[in-house]
C-alpha cells in the first residue's frame, strides 16, 4: 500500500491510542493530529482546529492533501463531518450522519433493532406527565431511563428509587418532549468493536469497561475508569451468538443502506447468566477507554485496516490479532465525574516499560503541554495508563506501575480494573 498521511480527529485517549497504532504500520509515512493532545504531539503534528468544526477539518484535510481522515469522537460524524469529506473526495473512517444516527438517537437505534429483530431491553417512550406513574408500573425497578440527546454517557438514569425515577422522567419531557423508560437488563457488560464497511466487516477482541467512578462497582457513571481486553465474559460462544445475532444483520442492514457505514460499530452488550447477549447500546465510533487495550492487540496493519474500510474495500485486507493481554486505569481529576479541577500540573506521566514482551505507557487524555513544557491538566479524565504483556494479571501489573508513579494533586484512579477478567 502507498505511504498514507493521515488525519485523526479527536484528543483524548482514545486519539492518543489511533495515533500510537497508526504511527506503528508500516503503510503510514505522516500523521496530523486536530486538535490532540500532549501524547499525541509526540507521534504526530498537531494542528490548532477544534474537532467541532467541520469547514475548518475539512479545509485543513485539504490543505495537507491527507490520504484519509481518521475521526475519533461521535459529534462530528452526528453532525456530518464524514458526509462533507467524502463530498470533498477524501476518504473517511467514520459513518456518516445518517450511520451515526445510531448514536446520536437511542430511538432510532431501538427502532433499528426492533425491526431487525435484535436482542435488546424492551423499552417505553414516554410523552405526557401523566403516564409516568403508570409506566413506572409496568416495568421492575430499578428503572432504566434514557434521554433521547448525545450526553457523553450521562443521559442514562438507572435507579431503584421511585421518586427519583418520576423525576427524571418529568425533567425529560420537559427538556426533550419525550425519553425512554426502559428494562433493567441484568448481567456483565462488554463492548465488541467491529470495523466494518459495505463489503465486509471484523470483529476486534471483546473488552470490558469500567463506568462506574469508584471500586467495587459504586458511585456515578463516568466516560470509562478504565478497561481491559480480551474480556473473557464475552466467551467464544457469547461472540459466536453476538456476531449471529447483532453483528450480521446490523452489518446486512447498513451495507444496504443508502450511503454506506465505513467505520467502527462498537457493540455494547449485557451479558446474562446464560451466555445470552443484549445490546445495550451502539456507538458509531472506537470506545474510550476501550480503543485504548484494543488497539495495541492488532497485530496486522492498523492504518491498512482503516483506510481499506475509509475506501470500501475491507475485505480485500487480513486483519489479525495477538494472543497478549491489555489494560488500562484511567487517572481522573479532582471532582470528576462531578466539577472538575483542572489547570494542574502533572508529572511522572512519561515513564515507559520496556522489559521483553511486557510494555506499560500513558496514553494521555485530558492535558496539554503548557509553555514551560510541563504537563498540565485540561479535563476529567486526564490520562490512562496501559499495559500489554502475555497475561492480564502482567499488564495490569504494568498499568498499576505506571499509574502509581504519577502524580497529580487530588487525583484518582480506580484499583480494582480487570477484576473481573483475572
Ligand atoms: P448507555 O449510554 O445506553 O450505554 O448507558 C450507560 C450505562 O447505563 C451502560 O453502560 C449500563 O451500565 C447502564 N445501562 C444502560 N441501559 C441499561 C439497561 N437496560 N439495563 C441495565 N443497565 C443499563
Ligand atoms: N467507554 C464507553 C464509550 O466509549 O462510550
Amino acid at each position: 500500500m502507498d505511504q498514507l498521511e493521515v488525519l485523526v480527529v479527536g484528543n483524548g485517549g482514545r486519539e492518543h491510542a489511533i495515533v500510537l497504532g497508526l504511527s506503528e504500520s508500516h503503510s503510514v509515512s505522516t500523521l496530523h493530529c486536530t486538535p490532540g493532545n500532549a501524547g499525541t504531539i509526540d507521534l504526530a503534528m498537531n494542528h490548532n482546529v477544534s474537532a467541532s468544526d467541520i469547514e475548518g477539518i475539512v479545509s485543513l484535510s485539504k490543505e495537507l492533501d491527507v490520504s484519509m481522515v481518521v475521526v475519533g469522537p461521535e459529534s462530528p460524524l452526528v453532525d456530518g463531518l464524514s458526509d462533507r469529506l467524502r463530498r470533498e473526495g477524501i476518504p473517511c473512517f467514520g459513518p456518516n450522519s445518517e450511520g451515526a444516527m445510531l448514536e446520536g438517537s437511542k430511538l432510532h437505534a431501538k427502532k433499528i433493532m426492533e425491526q431487525l429483530g435484535i436482542p435488546t431491553a424492551k423499552f417505553k417512550i414516554i410523552r405526557n406527565q401523566s403516564s409516568i406513574n403508570e409506566s413506572l408500573d409496568e416495568f421492575n425497578p430499578p428503572w432504566v431511563i434514557k434521554r433521547d440527546v448525545l450526553a457523553g454517557g450521562k443521559g442514562v438514569t438507572v435507579t431503584s428509587s421511585r421518586k427519583e425515577a418520576h423525576n427524571v422522567l418529568k425533567d425529560g419531557i420537559e427538556l426533550d418532549k419525550f425519553v425512554l423508560l426502559e428494562e433493567y437488563l441484568e448481567g456483565e457488560e462488554a463492548s465488541i468493536l467491529v470495523i466494518m464497511d459495505e463489503s465486509g466487516y471484523v470483529m476486534l477482541p471483546p473488552s470490558q469497561d469500567h463506568k462506574r467512578a469508584f471500586d467495587g462497582d459504586i458511585g456515578p457513571n463516568t466516560g470509562g475508569m478504565g478497561a481491559y481486553a480480551p474480556a473473557p465474559v464475552a466467551s467464544p460462544s457469547v461472540i459466536a451468538r453476538t456476531r449471529e445475532e447483532i453483528v450480521e444483520p446490523m452489518h446486512h442492514h447498513l451495507r444496504n443502506s443508502s450511503t454506506p457505514y465505513r467505520g467502527c460499530l462498537y457493540v455494547g452488550l449485557m451479558i446474562n447468566q446464560d451466555g445470552s447477549p443484549k445490546v445495550v447500546e451502539f456507538n458509531v465510533r472506537l470506545g474510550d477507554p476501550e480503543a485504548q487495550v484494543t488497539i495495541p492487540l492488532i497485530r496486522s496493519d492498523f492504518g491498512e485496516a482503516l483506510m481499506a474500510t475509509a475506501l470500501g474495500k475491507l475485505e480485500t485486507v487480513e486483519v489479525d490479532f495477538s494472543d497478549k493481554h491489555a489494560s488500562t486505569v484511567v487517572l481522573a481529576s479532582e471532582g470528576y465525574p462531578g466539577e472538575v479541577i483542572s489547570g494542574r500540573y502533572v508529572s511522572g506521566w512519561d515513564t515507559k516499560i520496556e522489559e521483553g514482551e511486557v510494555l506499560g505507557l500513558c496514553h494521555i487524555a485530558g492535558a496539554v503541554t503548557s509553555d514551560d513544557g510541563r504537563l498540565i491538566s485540561t479535563g476529567g479524565r486526564v490520562l490512562s495508563a496501559t499495559g500489554v504483556a502475555p497475561s492480564l494479571a502482567e499488564a495490569l501489573e504494568a498499568s498499576y506501575q505506571i499509574i502509581e508513579g504519577v502524580q497529580l494533586e487530588g487525583s484518582h484512579y480506580r484499583k480494582d480494573i480487570g477484576s473481573g477478567g483475572l
